[in-house]
């Protein structure tokens, strides 16, 4: 038996470079883990997939990431046996902060571990980008640049260690009519990358802060305006910054204290409908 974290991203900038023949969209995107994180445990079983979700309305069969994250290493690894799996859900659901990657690439990592199968990183992320574009950077984690359509990646500093809140409307967002929605209207404001890295490279929280940019913000921000009000709301809060992460609708803020991302949840669990969490961001080895 094995019990892995499945941690949570937040993306804190994220372009489109175009569009491409493979109908997904080339991006460039700052991706960062954050401490909270589902659980899975794996364990042993003589033959098949049997998954169990502790969230209502989940789907726990062929659909979950986790399952067909199963399915993909047993048959490519002529896994003989089968793995029952069982996911306590902390990372909210059709969010834009990875929580069904986090889980597939949880189970990859717990099923190499689970079963022996000395399969490196490299390995691995290839496995999870057959089943979605957030799994690698999930597999890896800490600050990386990910690039092509987000399965390539690069290790950047971690992030400075900081506070952040989380607060997730009552809507949901899919994220291809996200990516649709954005063809019919591009963004005029891009995130610069170079400048984001540079100032990464030196530690410079503040000014990462400045820079933080997602060119998916303003298309589902249109069809979803709760989205600016809490931005303003994090930021009136005391946030360093506030943005969407990834295709939506989560709105995250960055604290430098402790306290004070502690009172701005408060605050949104008092004045808001948000499913919100406080948390923080944590670097490649989940530290
Ligand atoms: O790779 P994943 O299954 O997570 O992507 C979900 C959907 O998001 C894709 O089917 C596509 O519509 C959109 N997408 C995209 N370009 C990316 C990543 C995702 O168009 N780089």
């Amino acid at each position: 038996m094995v019990t892995i974290f499945g941690r949570a991203k937040i993306n804190l900038t994220l372009d489109i470079l175009g569009l491409r023949e493979d109908g997904y969209h080339e991006i460039a995107t700052v991706m960062q883990s954050l401490a909270l994180a589902d659980t899975l445990t794996l364990t042993q079983q003589e033959e098949g997939i049997t998954l169990r979700v502790d969230l209502p309305g989940l789907e726990a069969d062929e659909r979950n990431l986790a399952h067909r994250a199963a399915d993909l290493v047993m048959s490519e690894c002529g896994v003989r046996g089968g793995v029952h799996i069982d996911i306590t859900k902390r990372i909210p659901v059709a969010a834009g902060l990875a929580g069904g990657s986090a889980d597939a690439a949880a189970t990859l990592r717990g099923m190499n571990e689970l079963y022996a199968l000395n399969l490196s990183d490299e390995e691995l992320c290839r496995l999870g980008a057959k089943l979605g574009s957030d799994i690698p950077f999930s597999i890896m984690g800490g600050t990386v640049l990910a690039t092509g359509r987000g399965e390539i990646m690069q290790h950047l500093a971690d992030f400075p260690a900081t506070h952040v809140v989380l607060a997730k409307p009552p809507v949901a967002v899919s994220t291809p009519w996200a990516y649709r929605s954005y063809d019919a209207h591009p963004a005029e404001v891009h995130p610069d990358n170079a400048a984001f890295l540079e100032a990464l490279a030196r530690g410079d929280r503040a000014r990462c802060a400045e820079l933080i940019c997602n060119v998916l913000e303003p298309v589902t921000e249109t069809t979803h305006p709760v989205i600016g009000d809490y931005r303003a709301r994090m930021r009136a809060h005391g946030a360093l910054c506030a943005m969407m992460s990834g295709s939506g609708p989560t709105v995250f803020g960055l604290f430098a204290e402790e306290g004070a991302a502690a009172e701005a949840a408060a605050a949104f669990q008092e004045e808001t409908d948000a499913d919100v969490h406080l948390t923080h961001t944590v670097g490649r080895y989940g530290v």
